[in-house]
């Protein structure tokens, strides 16, 4: 049994309470795209994996896209998991099909054979070497012919980004702000500071702030990386999302 210690170092923690209402916008357009970006996906070849869950509107994204499907959710956040068990408690159809990992990926427990891994908002969290090791781990757990779908979030280089209000969202007499701010680290990492704003009769009355680190890439060295291990891209939707394919026997 290992032990379930809480991590200090969850920057999610901070982001949970907020995530799924500043996330709307942007579900809103991804929603959509997922069922033809697994449409090649043979569901009696294995389970998929939603690697970085979050509060699981990936992974029941993934689930009403693909109802017969087992779901392997891996997301080592205490906080933002919280949120994608308690729609697993209030779905029974979800519940029976998926399982979740709390663990970061590296150190998951996860199937020998997947149909198809997905990554949504995650990429960034690796560094080059990191995403090196995340390449061959998913290519080793694809079937042959086996999907990957791949958000690859910009900004694709290290730039400044000057504070932005990038949503805002209302509950009952509140109203809710989120505001994202780029500040460069070194020449390969930048921070994304998150602030999350409450307002009542327009004045802010809490400011919750947290801070992301990620590694920016851009969508043509993904490519290639994948490349590298066997996994072939499709030509590019032009949001991100890039579909790749396990070339057959390639581990
Ligand atoms: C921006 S959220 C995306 C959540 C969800 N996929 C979505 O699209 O709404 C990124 C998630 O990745 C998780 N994450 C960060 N590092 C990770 C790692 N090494 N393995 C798995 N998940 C990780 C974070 O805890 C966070 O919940």
């Amino acid at each position: 049994m290992s032990e379930a210690a809480p991590n200090p170092a969850d920057t999610y923690s901070v982001t949970a309470e907020f995530y799924d209402f500043m996330a709307t916008p942007y579900w809103a357009q991804v929603d959509p795209l997922l069922p033809a970006l697994l449409a090649e996906v043979d569901t009696m070849a294995g389970p998929l994996l939603d690697i970085g869950a979050g509060t699981g509107l990936s992974t029941v994204a993934i689930a009403d896209a693909l109802p017969e499907a087992e779901i392997v959710a891996v997301e080592p956040s205490a906080a933002m998991r919280a949120v994608l068990m308690s729609r697993l408690a209030a779905r029974k159809d979800l519940r029976e099909r998926i399982t979740v990992e709390s663990t970061g990926f590296f150190d998951a427990q996860l199937p020998n054979s997947c149909a198809a891994v997905v990554g949504l908002g995650v990429l960034g969290h690796f560094d080059a070497a990191a995403r090196s090791r995340l390449w061959s781990r998913i290519v080793g757990i694809l079937v042959d012919a086996g999907t990957a779908v791949i958000e690859v979030q910009q900004p694709y280089q290290v730039v400044a980004i000057p504070a932005r209000r990038y949503t805002r969202a209302a509950a009952g007499r509140l109203r809710y702000e989120g505001w994202s701010e780029a500040i460069p680290i070194d020449d390969r990492s930048l921070t994304w500071r998150m602030s999350y704003y409450t307002l009542r009769d327009e004045i802010r009355i809490a400011e919750h702030v947290t801070e992301h680190r990620v590694w920016p890439v851009t969508p043509d060295a993904v490519v290639a990386e994948a490349a590298s291990v066997g996994l072939v891209a499709e030509p590019s939707t032009g949001t991100g999302l890039l579909r790749f394919t396990k070339k057959s026997n390639h581990r």
